[in-house]
């Protein structure tokens, strides 16, 4: 039996399991991390209990992300306990955060990279346990990075890097750095080469795409990228206070560029918008909301709301209430307020206590879902272009894709249809999808 192991791990040579946590960033990240690795030699695990080489890549946006993070470390310890050779390495935002503090608190983790650090990864697993690499001053952005991607009809694309606008409850600006955008043109050619490999579409991404400056601005950027003829184009995520005339005329004007856009509004107070730091108040982002949908017929808008911000009295979260219902977004994340160490909002006077968030956010998940439901049925009937993405999860016997402005569709036909755009004519409505038939078969 012993010998049957060692000759099985053996075989195995050096393979990698990837935990990831978190935004599309991280997601995107990891697959950064596994096209270098594998370029290394190494072999992609299914299980983590099969990998010689463990990595968790990390979120520490709120408390419940870093907890999920850290309860399944401790899990993990088991593994390596079990298995000789195993080496675990800390990856992401929490890495960047806490550097050589991972080790004190975990000390069987072998490495630590912060998100600027990637293409220093395989170098670091190949050298001794116990290194730490996240100095920030590393220009991630001249780097030219061959993600193993998990797709292959839809790819992310970094367009930049960091965050400088420092929202008061945020800890991205610490754990990602200052910003810094990718030149243009090795942006479009990695575009083109993703259309000739045959992918349907591109999202990209940045923690404030809008901001993007390099030869170009995004609105440049865009009209490029659409220019190289990939059939779908979205971008996440857009901040209201830069959300220029012109990006919504290109937005209307570019053929490829999808209907749907995520703007996060995070209160409707616009004292707790000051206090957050967001540089626009609740009639400002109206009115951006207000041109949108007058200039791009069907865009469907979703946002990001915090519930609870220190001092969030209830007359305050009324005014969340009232403009969710005047906004009538196509969807809402809301989150409970959590402070994160080293940011502003986190030593403000007035938290808020956890039962109050509770009841908040749970008062504007109820009234989001109704919102949500009556914009959907306003769609039965139409014709709506959906990209085939493969078999759907809630019936093996459908097929799924989304409209161009990102909604899921369940629809009857077979597997030869993924990775085209068909017309499905909506049929049935319900809050996370829509149900329909193909046109062209009627
Ligand atoms: N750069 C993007 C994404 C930031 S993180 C943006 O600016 O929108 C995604 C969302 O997490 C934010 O929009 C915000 O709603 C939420 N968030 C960020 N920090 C948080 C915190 N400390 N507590 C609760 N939610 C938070
Ligand atoms: Fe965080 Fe604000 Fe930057 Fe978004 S724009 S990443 S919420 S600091
Ligand atoms: Fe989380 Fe970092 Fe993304 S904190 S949300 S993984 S930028």
């Amino acid at each position: 039996m012993k010998l049957l192991r060692s000759w099985y791990i053996f075989k195995m040579g050096k393979s990698v399991y990837i935990y990831t946590y978190g935004c599309q960033m991280n997601v995107h990240d990891s697959e950064k991390m596994r096209g270098l690795l594998v370029q290394d030699g190494f072999e992609v695990a299914r299980r983590p209990e099969e990998a010689d080489l463990i990595v968790f890549n990390t979120c520490a946006i709120r408390e419940k992300a870093e907890q999920k993070f850290y309860s399944q470390l401790g899990r993990t310890k088991f593994i390596k306990r079990r298995r000789s050779g195993v080496k675990i390495a800390v990856s992401g935002c929490v890495a960047q955060e806490c550097g050589r503090g991972i080790f004190k608190r975990a000390p069987f983790v072998d490495f630590v990279l912060g998100p600027q650090n990637i293409p220093h990864i395989a170098k670091m697993v190949s050298g001794s346990p116990g290194s730490v690499y996240v100095d920030d001053a590393y220009d991630i952005t001249t780097e030219e990075l061959f993600p193993d991607r998990d797709s292959s009809l839809k790819a992310w694309v970094s367009i930049m890097y960091g965050c400088n606008n420092f929202c008061s409850y945020c800890i991205v600006p610490y754990t990602r750095g200052r910003e810094v955008s990718r030149p243009s043109g090795s942006i479009v050619s990695e575009v083109s080469a993703l259309k000739e490999k045959g992918y349907r579409e591109v999202t990209l991404l940045g923690q404030n795409v809008n901001s993007y400056r390099s030869d170009t601005d995004f609105t440049g950027l865009l009209r490029r990228i659409d220019a190289t003829g990939i059939p779908r184009i979205r971008f996440v995520t857009s901040h209201p206070r830069d959300l220029s005339d012109d990006l919504i005329a290109a937005m209307a004007d570019l053929p490829r560029v999808c209907e749907h856009l995520h703007l996060p509004l995070q209160s409707g107070a616009d004292r707790i918008l000051g206090l957050m730091n967001r540089g626009y108040s609740y009639r400002e982002y109206a009115r951006r909301v207000e041109l949108l949908r007058k200039t791009i017929p069907g865009i469907a808008i979703t946002t990001d709301i915090i519930v609870g911000f220190p001092g969030e009295t209830d007359k305050e979260h009324d005014s969340t209430v009232r403009s969710l219902q005047e906004m009538e977004f196509d969807g809402m994340f809301a989150f409970k307020y959590s402070p994160r160490k080293g940011t502003k909002a986190s030593t403000m006077d007035g938290q808020v206590p956890d039962e109050v968030k509770s009841e908040r956010l749970t008062e504007l998940l109820l009234m989001q879902e109704d919102i949500t439901r009556a914009i959907n049925r306003r769609l039965e009937g139409t014709l709506q272009e959906v990209l085939v993405e493969g078999l759907a999860e809630a019936d093996a016997g459908l097929m799924t894709g989304r409209t161009r402005s990102n909604k899921i569709v369940n629809f009857e036909s077979s597997p030869e249809v993924v990775g085209s755009l068909a017309m499905i004519r909506i049929e049935r409505t319900m809050t996370h999808s829509l149900w329909g038939s193909k046109a062209d078969s009627e």
